[in-house]
């Protein structure tokens, strides 16, 4: 939701073209995360003011206007130390136009700019409280009324330094936000914060730090804004009331002295081809560069604040975040499912000894096994992942699982017990109902378990426990390798589970031993593309796509009905078939699409009754089976077989062909694959 990136250079001369090309190369790599609009913001090449320039559409769009007025002259003249901030955004207030694009000012001269990624939910007070003071909106959006009321601030205040103008500001509004601000009244400075909302800070330096962490400093007088004087009370005509200035001479730490460059961005796809040196803002603080110097303030001591923040050492690599060969991301995604599946398993199963260790949980799994049950909680395709592997959690480990729609959990205030242990699964760890829904839970005491893809990311850290998945970064927006990892997490949890029980060992030597055939069989899947893309030629033109399936491969019916949907733009329906003669069977005839996966397993009758019904009312279905398996090709002259895996895998196998038929099938309509429209990949929003 909204991409964030800022750079700041200090005693690294860059020209403004430099900086132009680093916003919009950031921009490109945040882009997943929403491209309704665009924009940038820089110093004028007179240092006076500052420059902004706002497309609506994606990063492409702006890249070539800024390529047509800003390039060349006094662009290209070096500039010793400068700060840029970009935005990338996926409309929440206000529909997607340059009007309503970041940054935003805080007035005509262009003050105060500010990128911002989050709601501001108090928007409407400050706006009225504002607007009783002069100021005039110019967009529809809850972000401008930051960059007014900052000004605001400065007019009142003159004396405060930009944070503390900056914290002045946090603490009046509401909501989830990461924001990197920019003044012309403060050149070379650039501040920022997060609040429920995911802001790292990349650091670029010649010589390596003298110190892996960042000292946090809090305000000498941390008095608290007091309710009556603050402007929540819905827009009541009262002055802010301010904190006293700190001094802030002995509030600034020096990192480091020399030559030094400052990213600041939503996540690390962002900065790794700068530095692999990050520090992940955690809720509250505000980092601020001033001469060259980085410090992190918080606004509030509590007893369990570290004294300071980390320097983390980035793993990924460049070209992790790169497409290389393929057409889209989502293509090589799918594409490296058979190494992916394996770096989730890799150090934690041992195929030779049967043993899983899970290192992220293990000193939890005593605790775990005497809970009251098990809370599976996620959205979109992670809340499928869940739904796949439930069955074989209430096998394996015997307690009643439940799986919970984020947002339908949080709708439902449901009751949560000290006993219970919640698995909050999520790609990007940053999902806000999943992460709401977690804060819930950990309020009444249940034990935390994060499942994301993402280090650093919220849930990550706000969870007692987790397992990473290891998927590597996961870019199109669409999901598809982080589920299989998901799926493959969750089944190791379950064989974790088990491993003391005598009476399913012959069935843990089974799932492990499909475990280690994964690799290959995900590979002879994916030399189905051709297949499977012949089949896109025949269905792209339909409006609708049923998919149908029980058991193990219910799951795989949910996920790719929603794979089609937000990359074709198609209707395309999950279909539990054992409901299909409760409702669904009316919308088959001879010309619906339909999809159905009919493995031999112990579902197989069921589901061969479910095929006849369908063929009996002329439906002719596409039909996923098993290599070989002729009595069930005979339903239908399409079919696309996939090797035989144990039961409680087949998930992984049949989702596959799911996902390369969406992908083709977008791409046949003219969809753009790596960007639905609509959609963005982190969805921080509630
Ligand atoms: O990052 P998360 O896994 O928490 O995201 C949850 C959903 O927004 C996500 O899975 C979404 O459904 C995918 N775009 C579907 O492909």
């Amino acid at each position: 939701m909204c991409g964030i990136f800022a750079y700041l250079n200090y005693l690294t001369p860059k020209s403004r073209q430099e900086v132009l090309d680093l916003l919009v190369t950031g921009l490109k790599r945040l882009e997943y995360r929403g491209y309704d609009s665009t924009g940038v913001a820089i110093d004028s090449p007179d240092n006076k003011n500052i420059v902004m320039v706002k497309r609506t559409g994606k990063v492409k769009v702006l890249e070539e206007a800024i390529q047509e007025h800003f390039s060349g002259g006094e662009y290209s003249k070096p500039v010793l130390t400068h700060v840029g901030i970009a935005h990338t955004r996926w409309a929440t207030h206000g529909v997607p136009c340059e009007r309503n694009s970041h940054p935003h000012r805080s007035d005509d001269g262009n003050g105060f700019v500010v990128v911002h990624n989050g709601i501001i939910t108090n928007y409407n007070d400050v706006k009225t409280f504002l607007a009783k003071r002069g100021y005039e909106f110019e967009s529809d959006t809850d972000t401008e009324v930051f960059a007014k009321l900052v000004h605001h601030l400065w007019k009142t205040h003159p004396t405060y330094s930009f944070r503390e103008l900056v914290e002045q500001a946090i603490l009046q509004v509401e909501g989830a936000f990461a924001i990197a601000v920019k003044s012309k009244y403060f050149p070379g400075e650039c501040v920022a914060s997060r609040r429920s909302s995911p802001l790292l800070v990349g650091i670029k330096t010649k010589t390596r730090l003298a110190t892996d962490h960042i000292p946090i400093l809090y305000g000498k007088d941390e008095k608290k804004l007091s309710p009556d004087q603050d402007i929540r009370p819905h827009g009541q005509s009262r002055e802010l009331p301010v904190l006293p200035r700190s001094e802030s001479t002995s509030e600034f730490m020096p990192l480091e002295e020399k030559e030094v460059e400052y990213f600041f961005a939503s996540d690390a796809s962002a900065v790794i081809e700068h530095t692999n040196r990050v520090i992940y803002l955690e809720d509250d603080d505000v980092a601020a560069v001033r001469d060259g110097t980085l410090s992190i303030h918080r606004l509030k001591k509590s007893l369990d604040d570290p004294h300071a923040r980390e320097i983390t050492t980035l793993k990924m690599e460049i070209q992790q975040i790169m497409k290389g060969n393929y057409d889209y991301f989502m293509q090589k995604e799918i594409f490296e499912q058979p190494d992916s599946v394996v770096n989730t398993m890799r150090g934690r199963v041992r195929f030779d000894g049967n043993a899983i260790v899970l290192g992220g949980i293990k000193d939890y799994i005593p605790e775990i096994k005497r809970c009251r049950r098990l809370m599976l909680i996620g959205c979109g395709t992670s809340y499928h992942s869940a739904v796949a592997t439930r069955q074989l959690l209430e096998e394996l480990t015997e307690l009643p699982v439940m799986v919970e729609l984020a947002s339908d959990f949080l709708d439902r205030n449901t009751p949560i017990f000290r006993d219970d242990v919640c698995f909050f699964i999520s790609q990007s760890g940053e999902t806000a109902d999943t992460l709401m829904a977690l804060r819930y839970c950990k309020q009444r005491g249940a034990l935390i378990v994060g499942i994301t893809n993402t280090v650093g990311s919220s849930i990550c850290r706000e969870s007692h426990c987790g397992v990473h998945i290891n998927a590597g970064p996961e870019i199109g927006v669409a999901s598809t390798k982080a589920y299989t990892s998901q799926f493959i997490s969750l089944v190791m949890f379950a064989l974790v589970m088990s491993e003391d029980r005598l009476s399913l060992q012959q069935r843990r030597l089974e799932i492990l031993q499909a475990l280690s055939n994964l690799a290959d069989q995900i590979r002879a899947v994916l030399q189905l593309d051709s297949k499977v893309q012949e089949l896109a030629k025949d269905l792209y033109q339909h409006k609708s796509l049923l998919i149908m399936g029980r058991g193990y491969n219910f799951a795989t019916c949910l996920e790719g009905a929603l794979k089609v949907k937000e990359l074709t733009y198609m209707h395309s329906e999950g279909i539990m078939a054992g409901e299909l003669k409760h409702g669904p069977l009316a919308l088959v005839d001879d010309s619906m699409p339909v999809l159905m996966i009919v493995l031999r397993d112990p579902v197989y009758v069921k589901c061969m009754n479910a095929l006849q019904q369908v063929t009996s009312r002329k439906g002719c279905p596409i039909i996923i089976c098993e290599e070989g398996d002729e009595e069930t090709k005979a339903f239908s002259s399409r079919h696309l077989e996939i090797p035989r895996t144990v039961d409680c895998l087949q998930g992984i196998l049949t989702v596959i062909p799911m996902q390369l038929l969406s992908y083709h099938i977008a791409v046949l309509r003219g969809c753009d694959v790596d960007c639905p429209r609509n959609l963005a990949k982190s969805v921080t929003v509630e």
